[in-house]
């Protein structure tokens, strides 16, 4: 026992000296996170709660892996350069000041980790039993209750603002975004979107996502 408690003694103040370092160094990237997040607040809001008027979705709390994802391929233009593409045209530009991956990792950190928000329900009109039968096939790549599924590189669509649900598979479904061969996950989702047959069956399937918050 006095063996233990003699190592014990030696190794726990490195343990708390290793831990005070990592959390040292995690303060330092949420610190470069919340410092690029202030740009991004203009259009996204203080809570990344979105704001409909500049066509920017909430993003609070998406999973960090889509949002590195989707910065990457904002900032390489293999999203956002359609110019029928309004907010992407918007987005576009704004990846370009993250300087390089590491601005990626941080800023999608610090957004990843902020609380997801609910937001406002604007689209009227869903149906809610034609959108749980349309929304069958979709779980199979985003989950049951729209949790997102990061090995299908499915993002979730629970906390996301309906009429971005809306505009953005409008968008799928008229080739404006998923038609660049640089970006194949959109480009298998654009051909996904087919399986919605009109705007009635856009505004179904959404309204049955808005359930999940
Ligand atoms: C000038 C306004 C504006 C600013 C500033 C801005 N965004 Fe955006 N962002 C948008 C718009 C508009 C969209 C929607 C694009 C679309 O409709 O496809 C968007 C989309 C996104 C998406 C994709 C969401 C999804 O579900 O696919 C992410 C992630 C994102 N922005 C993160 C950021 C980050 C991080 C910053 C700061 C570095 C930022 N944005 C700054 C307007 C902006
Ligand atoms: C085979 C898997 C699969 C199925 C089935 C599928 N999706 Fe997707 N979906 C994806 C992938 C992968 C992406 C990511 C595209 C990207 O990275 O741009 C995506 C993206 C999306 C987006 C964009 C989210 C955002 O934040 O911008 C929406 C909305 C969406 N899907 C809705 C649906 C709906 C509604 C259905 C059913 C009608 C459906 N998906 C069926 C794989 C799938």
């Amino acid at each position: 026992m006095v063996l233990i408690r003699k190592i014990f003694a030696i190794v726990a103040p490195i343990w708390v000296a290793s831990f005070a370092l990592t959390g040292v160094s995690l303060a330092e990237d949420n610190a470069r996170g919340r410092a690029l997040y202030d740009l991004c607040a203009q259009c996204h809001g203080g809570e990344a709660q979105g704001t409909e008027l500049y066509l920017a979705p909430a993003i609070a709390g998406l999973d960090e892996w889509y949002i590195v994802s989707q910065l990457t391929v904002f900032r390489s233009g293999a999203r956002g350069m359609n110019w029928q593409d309004v907010g992407g045209m918007r987005m576009h530009p704004m990846s370009l000041w993250l300087q390089n991956d590491e601005d990626i990792q941080a800023v999608s950190s610090y957004v990843a980790g902020m609380e997801k928000v609910n937001p406002p329900t604007v689209v009227e009109g869903g149906n809610l039993a034609q959108g749980k039968a349309l929304y069958a096939t979709c779980a199979a790549c985003h989950g049951k209750a729209g949790e997102g599924n990061e090995g299908m590189n499915s993002p979730p669509l629970s906390h996301m603002s309906d009429w971005y649900l809306v505009s953005t598979l409008e968008k799928f479904k008229a080739g404006i975004r998923g038609s660049n061969p640089a970006n194949p996950n959109a480009v298998m989702m654009r051909g996904l979107s087919n399986m919605l047959a009109d705007d009635q069956a856009i505004k179904d399937v959404v309204s049955y996502i808005s359930t999940f918050r």
